[in-house]
Parts: C-alpha cells; structure tokens; sequence
C-alpha cells in the first residue's frame, strides 16, 4: 500500500479559509489573546489582515512556517525595494500608493505551442489562490516572514504548453517611466529582468504572487502579480511581471549582468555561500528592532528538505 506522506506545503481541504472564518477566527483568537490566552496559541494567529487592496478568496496556509511570528503588514508594506519607483527603502511605498494596475495583461511566448496573452482578471479568477507561503529573505542579509498568497506558477506557465526546447523562464516587470517614475533614471537596464530553470519554474512553491495577508497586493510589493520562489534571494521574486518567455538559453538577469561577481543566477538562500561583501550566515529581522539578535540563515531559507533534490551534483559555490 503506498502511504502518502503530505509535503509541507500541502494541506487538507479543512485548512482552507474564507476571508470572513479568517475574521471570525481573528476575533476569537483577540479575545482568547484578552484573556490571557494567547501564550497557547500560535503567534501568527494573533496578527489578521490589516489593510491593503481588496480581499482574495479562500487560502490554506502551508505548514513550513506557521510557527513563526508574522512581520507586521506595516513592516512589509513599508520596507521594500522596488527600484522603479526608487532606490530607497521607503521611495516605494510613497511612489507606488497610486500605481494604476488594471487593464493589466501578462504576454507568455517563446518555446511553446500555444503563446498568448492572459488579463489579470483571468488570473485572479482563473487561479484560485490557495497557497500561502511564508518566509522571505533579501540578499542585504536581512529576512520577513511574510504571509504571500498565490499559486503555484506551473499552473499558469502550462497554459501556455511549453515544448521540449523550454529549460528556462524568462521574467520582465512592465516599462512605462510614466507610471513607474524611477525609470526615467537609469539605475538599471531596464525593465527588470529575471529567470528560472524550468524544473525551479514548475516546483510548487514557486509561486505566482497576488496577495498579501489575504488582500491584493499594495503597489510597492509588485502589484498585480509577482513571482515569489522561497529558497531564494529576494532579488529573483520580479515584481509588476508582464512578460514571461520559454527559452532554450539561460536569460539575461537584471542583477547578475550589473554585478555578475555580485549576484549569481541561481541565488539559492545558503548561509555557507556569502556574499563578497557580507555574511550570509545570519540574517536581521525586519520589525525585530535593532538589539533583538540575529537569526542563523537556514539553508535554501528553511526549504531544504522541498527543494535540495533540484540542485543534486552540483557545486553551489560555483553556481551562486
Ligand atoms: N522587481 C522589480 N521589478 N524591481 C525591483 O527593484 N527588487 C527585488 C525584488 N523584485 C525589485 C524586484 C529585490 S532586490 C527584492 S529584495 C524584492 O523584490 C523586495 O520585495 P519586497 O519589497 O516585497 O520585500
């Protein structure tokens, strides 16, 4: 008899939530928290949608990360780099408040048999977005846990029938310096640009991005639909995404053709692997304040077990 052992992203069908069972929950657990409850339940219970677009329909929670406290959507909205609107921290989150994202169409061709085009609105009703994935770590060493709802991108990307030729996925943000002010300078080659093996592509925890704590995702976080891949170095997860591409050759990547020595293309999440000018072995938690110590990075940022397999035999070292 074969025993299936559930993956921890995978999840029973009772762990599904609708927005109004998440608030109902939420009141529960506020109330369980006033009476002194709250040390009993987990941490990130306690923390519920706290603003941001409108609501997404039901998610279940994967199980890799739901024992670790939440950064506070104030954190995650507000701490971001989206270069397009500029190169500060804080620049996105005032530049992208008004960031218009609807009609939005996403262009999917190359190397397959029925390229096209698909409208956010098909996306967001097409893909129900079931899966929320925690965890997120930039390069600059410092880390989120960050509740990102999406689906898995391999639902979208087989639509589109890849063919035989296709190894990568080659991502771009949308260019229109009118909407993104930050491109009228030129800090990068723009647009943004980003890439995957197809195997990387197809995992399931390589996420088509739309939401945050439920809601549509805020402009500065990458609105209407990012990539999110846990394993990696926040640099990959492109953001406002309007083209993806099947290719036979590896693509051009915005970071690794800036700094090639700098930023590699696979950029797997790996505390023994630093970059030339800091440590990766530790990482700071955005929210955490300054004097609460530092985390030990975990190897593919806590996805070992999930991910490992895809990168057997090779040298990580080389392969950065
Ligand atoms: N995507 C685009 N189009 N432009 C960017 O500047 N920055 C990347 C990535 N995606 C970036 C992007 C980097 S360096 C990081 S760390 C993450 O987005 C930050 O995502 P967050 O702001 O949601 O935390």
């Amino acid at each position: 008899m074969l025993i299936k052992t559930p993956r921890s992203w995978e999840l029973k069908e009772s762990d599904v939530t609708d927005e109004q069972a998440f608030r109902q929950r939420r009141r529960l657990l506020q109330a369980a928290a006033a009476l002194g409850l709250g040390a009993a339940l987990p941490a990130h219970a306690l923390v519920g949608p706290q603003g941001g677009g409108r609501p997404l329909p039901g998610l279940r929670d994967t199980a890799y990360g739901k024992d670790l406290k939440p950064t506070d959507y104030e954190d995650i909205t507000s701490y971001n780099n989206f270069y397009e609107f500029g190169t500060g921290k804080g620049a996105p989150a005032r530049n992208a408040k008004d960031f218009q994202t609807r009609p939005w169409t996403v262009r999917v061709d190359g190397e397959c048999d029925a390229p096209g085009e698909i409208g956010i609105e098909d996306i967001l009703t097409g893909f129900p977005q079931e899966e929320r994935i925690y965890r997120f770590r930039c390069v600059e060493a410092w880390g989120m846990i960050v509740p990102w709802d999406g689906f898995p991108l391999s639902r979208l990307l087989a639509r589109f029938k890849p063919n035989s030729r296709a190894r990568f996925v080659a991502f771009e943000t949308l260019y229109d310096p009118e909407r993104m002010p930050g491109q009228t300078r030129r800090v990068l080659d723009w647009p943004y640009r980003e890439g995957l093996r197809m195997d990387e592509a197809m995992h399931p925890l390589t996420l088509m991005v739309t939401g945050v704590y439920g809601k549509e995702l805020p402009g500065q976080n990458g609105a209407p639909l990012r990539l999110i891949v846990p394993w990696k170095y926040g640099f990959k997860s492109i953001k406002s995404i309007v083209r993806i591409r099947f290719t036979e050759k590896m693509p051009r990547t915005t970071w690794s053709d800036m700094q090639p020595s700098e930023y590699g293309f696979y950029a797997n999440v790996n505390p023994k692997v630093d970059h030339p000018r800091w440590s990766q072995a530790r990482e700071r938690r955005i929210g955490e304040g300054l004097f609460s110590g530092k985390h030990p990075t975990l190897m593919f940022n806590g996805y070992e077990d999930e991910v490992a397999s895809l990168y057997k035999g090779m040298d990580l070292r080389r392969f950065f």
